[in-house]
């Protein structure tokens, strides 16, 4: 897959002068115009760096949230750009617009090895349009202020978007240092991973996860399910569950992955105990967490984390395996009384003799918020639904249209 060497030759033998249109994955979580989280601005700065140190003129181009294919005060990258210029320790230009005057402008005015962010590139109805012209006629704008492209946004891979896919097919285009290092860690995950191979998903709904723990029962050695979609599995096992998140409609999908586990001699390992409460944790009440077995949750209670003794038990598991993958909190990890679940298995996933990777955005900026480092785990991946995409098998457009 050409990386930023072929693409420098495809150029002419240098970087220097020429307008590198970077994709990168700039969504970062915001309170008001507060990055609550930079973990992507770091992941995303080496690439960019590496270009204006070769003398390319870069231009950044990333979303944030989804806006609705209009400009949005409230998803502005303006922040970003801020943050991003203090993160590389150079100045950052930032264009209002993704494309049209201000864009051109922005991009006229840089001299070599210098760097520019462009607006949310989701304010375009083209840029997530499923009309092939409507995102074409875009993708024209975007490679118009452009020699070339570099493919780095690992979060948006999964996604059929101008800025990731129709780009590529208009440039002479490379894949960034940031989505090879990804997509190396995930091959090692499917290819051969070490055993025993545990994978612990969380989060809140079975549906989000159904591709992916198909496709992991016939990989992994373990699978550990914790967060709101353990209910629907616990209820699937003809527990009652009280007021905790249910999807009825999964209900015999859980009861086969369980039969189809028990098959193939994957374990998959629910929590026996449950942090409870009476209501979801909201500002005017202080929590009254308390812990039930797994079996008796009381009718007017709801689970927002796994208990200790499951804690307990889960990182004992991590502590026996070899390769880790996780995804999704285990708990309302946000909240001090229903962190614990979640702050367990980040734990455990630090001590692992072998390969731990921690998937995707919310789980990173979990393992962040509650104190942990990211030199703690084997990978931080910058991808949530793009890695669990690549465990399900699936094709990631941003991928394969490198690869054409
Ligand atoms: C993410 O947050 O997972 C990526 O930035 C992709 O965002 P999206 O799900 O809105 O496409």
């Amino acid at each position: 897959m050409p990386g930023i060497d072929s693409l420098t030759a495809a150029l002419g033998g240098s970087l220097s002068g020429k307008r590198i249109l970077v994709r990168s994955d700039l969504n970062v979580p915001l309170d008001g115009t507060t990055i609550t989280d930079d973990g992507r601005i770091r992941a995303s700065a080496p690439t960019i760096a590496a270009l204006a140190d070769a003398g390319a003129r870069v231009v950044v181009v990333a979303h944030l949230g989804r806006p609705k294919g209009a400009p949005d005060a409230a998803y502005s990258l303006a922040p970003v750009a801020e943050r991003l210029g203090e993160v590389l320790g150079r100045p950052v230009a930032f264009a209002t617009d993704t494309v049209g005057d201000a864009a051109s402008e922005t991009v006229s005015g840089l001299a070599d090895g210098d760097i520019a962010l462009l607006e949310n590139v989701r304010f375009n109805a083209g840029e997530t349009s499923k009309d092939d012209a409507e995102r074409g006629a875009f993708a024209d704008q975007l490679a118009a202020l452009a020699d070339g492209f570099v493919s780095d946004g690992f979060g948006v891979v999964h996604r059929k978007q101008a800025s990731v896919y129709d780009v590529a097919a208009r440039l002479p285009h490379a894949m960034g240092n940031l989505v090879g290092t990804e997509i190396d860690v995930l091959r090692r995950l499917t290819d051969s991973p070490e055993r025993p191979y545990a994978v612990v998903l969380g989060g809140s709904k079975v549906s989000d996860k159904l591709g992916v723990i198909d496709n992991l029962l016939g990989k992994a050695d373990h699978l550990l399910i914790g967060g709101g979609m353990v209910f629907t599995f616990l209820a699937a096992q003809g527990l009652e569950v009280g007021k905790s998140l249910l999807e009825a409609d999964q209900l015999d999908t859980c009861r086969d992955y369980l039969a189809r586990a028990e098959k193939l001699g994957v374990t998959i390992m629910l929590p026996t105990d449950i942090v409870v409460d009476s209501a979801f944790p909201s500002g005017d009440r202080a929590p009254e967490p308390s812990v039930v077995a797994a079996d008796a949750i009381p009718a007017d209670s709801l689970g927002l984390d796994i208990g200790p003794d499951s804690a307990a038990a889960f990182a004992a598991a991590l502590g026996k395996a070899r390769t880790v993958f996780w995804n999704g909190p285990m708990g309302v990890f946000e909240v001090d009384a229903f962190a614990g679940g979640t702050r367990a298995v980040a734990q455990a996933l630090t001590e692992v003799d072998g390969l731990s990777v921690v998937g995707g955005g919310d789980s990173a900026a979990a393992v962040r918020r509650l104190g942990f480092t990211d030199d703690a785990f084997g990978h931080i991946s910058t991808g949530g639904g793009a890695s669990l995409e690549y465990l399900e098998g699936k094709e990631l457009p941003g991928i394969s249209i490198l690869e054409d």
